[in-house]
This record gives C-alpha cells, sequence and structure tokens, in this order.
C-alpha cells in the first residue's frame, strides 16, 4: 500500500481544512445548540466540489477518487461532525448508490443537481422493526395494473438528511411472496415533493444534532417504473453494496472527530499544570497520549486501505465488505475511546459546553451505531473471515 499522498489529494486536504475552519469553525457551536439545519454552508460545500466528490465531472461532480473523498471528509468532521454526516450520505449513500446502479437518464436528472450540492439527497433502509435486521423490510411497492408505477406503502425511520432531502434512495419489497425474502427488494428514487411523502418527527438526537434525521411515512406513493434503481429484486443488494462504500466515510468522519479531541487534549497537557508541573509530565497522561495516537493512526491506515481497495474494485469489481467494515469499526471505536480520554484528560473543563470537547464526545457515539452497529461489523468481519458467506 502505497501512502504518500499525491498533490491533487494533498490539495483536496488543505482545500477542506481551510473551509472547515474558515466557514464551519464559527457555526460548529450554534449548529449544535440549536440543531438547525446548516443549508447555507452545505450548498457552499457543493460549490466547493465536496457533495460529489467521487461523482465525473459529466455528473456533475468533482471527478476524485475515494482517498480524496476520505481526505475531505476527515477535515470537515474534525470541525464539525454534523456537517461530516450530511457530506458522508450525500456523497456515498446517494451519489455513489445512483453512480453505479443507474442508468444514463436517471444519473443526468438524479445524480447531477445532487453532486453539484445543488440538491440534498438521503438513503432510507431503516425501519422501525428493522435496523440492523436490514431484510426485514415492511414497506411494500406494488406493481400499477396498468404497469406504470409502484404504488409504495410503509414507513421508514432514522433518515439522516430526511428533513433537508429533495430525493431519496429508498428500498421496499416489491415481491413479498419472494424466499428469501431480501429477494423481493427493489431500491426506488424517490422524489419528495411529490404527493404520498410525508415527514414525521424529527429525532432529538444526543449528538450531530445539526444533520436533520426524520422518520418518513409512503402513503400511496406513485414512483414511476422508470425510478426504480436496477433490476426488480435487485435491491438489498444495492443497499449493502451502497453501506459498503457509507461506512469508509463514517470511519473517515469517526477519525476527524477523534483527531479533534486529541489535538486538544494534547494542547491541554502541555498547559495545564497540576501539583507544581505541566500534567503532561504525569505518566498517566502520556499513558493516555500515547494510546490515543497509535489507535488514532492504526484507524487512518485502514481507512486509506479500505479507500484504496475501493478504488481497485472498480476495476476489478472485487467487494471491499471486509476492509469497509474493519475500518468502520476500528474508527468509530477510537473516537468513542479518544473523545472519553479527552474528556479526562480535560477534567471538569472537559464536561462543561464551554469546550467542544463535549460537543466530540457525544457526536462519537452514533459512528458506532449508524450504517452498522460494531456487533454488525463484526459480524460481517467473522463471516467473511470464517468463509460463511
Ligand atoms: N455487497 C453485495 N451483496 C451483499 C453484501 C454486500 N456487502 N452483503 C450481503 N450481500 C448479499 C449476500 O450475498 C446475499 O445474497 P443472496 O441473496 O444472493 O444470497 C444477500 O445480500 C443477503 O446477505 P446475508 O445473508 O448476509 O444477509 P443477512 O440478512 O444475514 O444480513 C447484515 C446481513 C450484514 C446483517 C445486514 O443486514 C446489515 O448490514 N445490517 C445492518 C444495516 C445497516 O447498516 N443499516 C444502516 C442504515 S443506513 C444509515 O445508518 C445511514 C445514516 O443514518 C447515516
Amino acid at each position: 500500500m502505497d501512502l504518500r499522498l499525491s498533490d491533487e489529494h494533498r490539495m483536496i486536504r488543505d482545500m477542506a481544512r481551510e473551509f472547515a475552519q474558515k466557514e464551519i469553525a464559527p457555526i460548529a457551536a450554534h449548529c449544535d445548540e440549536t440543531g438547525e439545519f446548516p443549508y447555507e454552508t452545505v450548498r457552499k460545500m457543493g460549490a466547493q466540489g465536496f457533495m460529489g466528490i467521487e461523482v465525473p465531472e459529466e455528473y456533475g461532480g468533482a471527478g476524485m477518487d475515494t482517498l480524496a473523498y476520505v481526505l475531505a471528509l476527515e477535515e470537515i468532521s474534525k470541525v464539525d461532525a454534523a456537517h461530516g454526516v450530511i457530506m458522508s450520505v450525500n456523497n456515498s449513500l446517494y451519489c455513489y448508490g445512483i453512480l453505479r446502479y443507474g442508468n444514463e437518464e436517471q444519473k443526468q436528472r438524479y445524480l447531477r443537481p445532487v453532486a453539484s450540492g445543488q440538491l440534498i439527497g438521503a438513503y432510507a433502509l431503516t425501519e422501525p422493526q428493522s435496523g440492523s435486521d436490514a431484510g426485514n423490510i415492511r414497506t411494500t411497492a406494488t406493481l400499477s395494473p396498468d404497469g406504470s408505477c409502484y404504488v409504495i406503502n410503509g414507513t421508514k425511520s432514522w433518515i439522516s438528511s430526511g428533513p433537508a432531502a429533495k430525493y431519496i434512495v429508498l428500498f421496499a419489497q416489491s415481491d413479498p411472496e419472494a424466499q428469501p425474502r431480501h429477494r423481493g427488494v427493489s431500491a426506488f428514487i424517490i422524489d419528495t415533493d411529490e404527493p404520498g411523502f410525508h415527514r414525521g418527527k424529527t429525532e432529538p438526537k444526543l449528538g450531530i444534532r445539526a444533520s436533520a434525521t426524520c422518520e418518513i411515512h409512503l402513503e400511496d406513493y406513485r414512483c414511476p417504473v422508470e425510478r426504480r434503481l436496477g433490476q426488480e429484486g435487485e435491491g438489498f443488494k444495492i443497499a449493502m453494496s451502497v453501506l459498503d462504500a457509507g461506512r469508509i466515510g463514517i470511519a473517515a468522519q469517526a477519525l476527524g472527530i477523534a483527531e479533534a479531541a486529541y489535538e486538544a487534549a494534547v494542547a491541554y497537557a502541555r498547559e495545564r499544570e497540576a501539583f507544581g508541573q505541566k500534567i503532561g509530565e504525569f505518566q498517566m497522561i502520556q499513558q493516555k497520549i500515547a494510546d490515543m495516537k497509535c489507535r488514532i493512526e492504526a484507524s487512518r491506515l485502514l481507512i486509506y486501505q479500505a479507500a484504496l481497495a475501493k478504488e481497485e474494485s472498480k476495476q476489478t469489481g472485487r467487494r471491499y465488505t471486509l476492509e469497509s467494515s474493519m475500518a468502520k469499526l476500528f474508527a468509530s471505536e477510537t473516537a468513542m475511546w479518544v473523545t472519553t480520554q479527552a474528556i479526562q484528560i480535560h477534567g471538569g473543563m472537559g464536561y462543561s459546553k464551554e469546550l467542544p470537547i463535549e460537543r466530540y464526545f457525544r457526536d462519537a457515539k452514533v459512528t458506532e451505531i449508524y450504517e452498522g452497529t460494531s456487533e454488525i461489523q463484526r459480524m460481517v468481519i467473522a463471516r467473511l473471515e470464517l468463509g460463511l458467506r
């Protein structure tokens, strides 16, 4: 694995770092406090090319590679993880799905405006009864008698960017008789301005509070057949392969959060004095700093490895599920652990809302939950290693 960054990679990383410092840092605490969706900065992120980094320019994106995506997402998340997840969902869960499985017309109509950041995209898999057990979908999609559209009914929950999205890639059962059930799932592109689409309650969340998350309800929503993504019955595989990409994004988000907490902890340990010396001179603090640094750098290697595996898969078609799950598992648990240690090093100040450390801690938690819990990642990794799938 060649870890040297090219000039192009360094350029996008520096661009994202500068953008995050200039545009996001001044509003991050306010967004967290109010939970307001940051439409204005997201629009500016689109203008910089951050909302469709891997999408070719002909479809409105920046035409760069997975490593470029990861580097930019890490920098944005380091300043604000809520902006990070909005970017990740748009790039990985929406754009990547349409880029990989959409036909030319779908790419022109539904990818271009979202990859360029003019509109926001989302992904709807989860339902009230099916989080980890994603194949247990009850939302139905019934082909109309004239075959022109699917009539969709059901409820989706925990939809990140749901309140802001214009288009959503949504999964529903189009063949309730299929065995196993996941082979009856199909994917659809939903226009949220059409009749039959309703937004439900917005979730009051512990962290990433500015990234709006809501329930959605479909009541006799008519989706034209031209907006089915991929073949009938191919939906579950689309959902899973899109999550392979998405999990690399969440890993990069977690890395950004961990780095922010780590840098704050190092600065504090250099300044703060106790018992007549800097606290960084105490071995118990040094042990924490050393372990934080090692886990962060190990996360980075797993994430960059997953990014390279995804890039390679564009040529070979080889699945990178293992690399992606390992990166997501390790980076998210690192983010949770590092932010916990960062609070401990800061003592009372770490617990105060005057500093962003407690925000990093709250934001880190969700990375162990969404896009597959740590338990699911361990299951995926172990099944692949044991040859059970
Ligand atoms: N790529 C392509 N196909 C895949 C795949 C992948 N990564 N993983 C599985 N498949 C295929 C299998 O080959 C199998 O195909 P066949 O029908 O040909 O046999 C089929 O999918 C079913 O696979 P499994 O038998 O492994 O399915 P399972 O029911 O045991 O579940 C699971 C697998 C890994 C547990 C899956 O349900 C899962 O990932 N659950 C977690 C769900 C999740 O991550 N949700 C996130 C919601 S989105 C979100 O969180 C976004 C956000 O807010 C930011």
